[in-house]
């Protein structure tokens, strides 16, 4: 998409396409612009709902879009994320390097020891999922299924319309047992809290009713989904890297220290999230283009991170950048999980790069997800032989 990407910046970089609905925007000064004014650019996703083709895929996510802290503005904004800022700082998520290295360690010897493995479904798949569900306090032996929900409430999101209607009736069915087991579970922390994010929530509806019983359900919705195929698009799309940058691996290897500003070029190179949505709450002026009320927009993140007016020769793969990158937002939503999935991130490719002996891909193009808004591999099979 780069070279379109370029094109609409230069000719186009606030440009209205009613085919879906939206007006793209790709320059990093607007989208940086964009999202640090939410009282200009609400995150409100009703208007984006109503252009989903099916209403019935609007089932299940209504909820998520009317009352989760990432469709809020203020001030329900402000009251949701206080409460869980605190789960995320960096020194509470430092306290869970013991705990994800160890994890990490098992998926990585395990595929160690194969001849071929599929990264995606190995490691880069099963390590948020598990890392999320042990934080929120719920059955990590249930991540086969927490990964279909989360996957299937994405979906309704894909504004695609290439769902036939046996996929829409198994989408719906399959979110219907999402909330069905989120509200059997806070049912049961109701009576039984513990030492997990989800009990946290529990008391902060009870104690100080700052959360509403629908606010505790969304939040764990949200947290669970949020984190998932992000992180793992973080992985998938590191490996993409190093495969294609054969410079870089051995720099890693001799200098671990150095993943994290590998990881943040990663980040900027291929962005895990692709678009944001924001809808105007009032006719705004971007560059020379007049946007009217309730325009919703496509924040094209994954453009910004590749304008040469920020980013000099935005091709080119650069550990050494510090970019100051859009991929977990910025402003008021700037990823919650961004100190965690960072963590992970670092664990897992400290983690392999020592494990993981010589690896090689398979021949064939990448086998990209079909998904619009994120963006990471649906297979990555490495196979033994020339390094990785
Ligand atoms: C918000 C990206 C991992 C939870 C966001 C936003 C982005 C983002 C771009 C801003 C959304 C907006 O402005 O509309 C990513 C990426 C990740 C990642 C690229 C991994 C590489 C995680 C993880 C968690 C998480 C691991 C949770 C455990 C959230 C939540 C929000 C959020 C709750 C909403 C924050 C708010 O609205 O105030 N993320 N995320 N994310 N993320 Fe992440």
């Amino acid at each position: 998409p780069y070279p379109v990407y370029a094109r609409l910046r230069e000719q186009a970089p606030v440009l209205h396409v009613p085919q879906i609905g939206m007006w793209l925007v790709t320059r990093y000064d607007h989208v940086q612009h964009i999202l640090k004014s939410p009282d200009l650019f609400s995150s409100s996703r009703t208007p984006a709902l109503e252009q989903l083709r099916d209403p019935r895929l609007t089932e299940g996510v209504e909820m998520l879009a009317s009352s989760s802290l990432v469709a809020l503005d203020p001030p329900d904004h402000t009251r949701l994320r206080r409460l869980v800022n605190v789960a995320f700082t960096p020194r509470a998520v430092q306290s869970l390097e013991t705990r994800i290295r160890q994890l990490a360690r098992e998926l990585v010897d395990e595929l160690a020891r194969k001849d071929s493995f599929d990264l995606m479904e190995d490691l880069a798949v099963p390590l948020p999922v598990i890392v999320i569900s042990e934080l929120l306090g719920v059955d990590p032996a249930r991540r086969v299924e927490f990964k279909r929900w989360s996957d299937d409430l994405l979906l309704g999101s894909r504004l695609d319309g290439h769902l036939d209607t046996a996929e829409i009736d198994r989408v719906v069915a399959s979110r219907r047992e999402f909330i069905a087991f989120f509200h059997a579970m806070i049912e049961h922390r109701r009576r039984a809290p513990g030492d997990d994010l989800l009990s946290d929530l529990v008391r902060a509806e009870a104690e100080r009713d700052a959360l509403t019983a629908e606010e505790v359900l969304t939040m764990a919705l949200l947290l669970m989904v949020a984190g998932n195929e992000t992180t793992t698009n973080l992985i998938g799309n590191g490996v993409v890297a190093l495969l294609e940058h054969p410079d870089v691996l051995p720099r890693l290897r001799a200098e671990p220290a150095r993943i994290p500003a590998f990881l943040e070029e990663v980040l900027r190179w291929r962005s895990p999230v692709v678009m944001l949505v924001r809808t105007t709450r009032r006719p705004v002026t971007l560059g020379d283009v007049e946007v009217p009320k309730d325009a919703v927009l496509g924040v094209l993140v994954d453009a910004a991170n590749h304008d040469p007016a920020q980013f000099p020769e935005p091709a080119r793969f650069d550990i050494e950048r510090q970019p100051a990158h859009l991929s977990f937002g910025h402003g008021i939503h700037f990823c919650v999980g961004a100190p965690l999935s960072r963590l992970e991130g670092r664990v897992v490719f400290e983690e392999l790069l020592a494990r993981v002996p010589a690896f090689t891909r398979e021949p064939g193009p990448l086998e990209w997800a079909p998904s619009f808004g994120l963006r990471g591999l649906k297979r990555l099979v490495l196979r033994r032989g020339e390094p990785l």
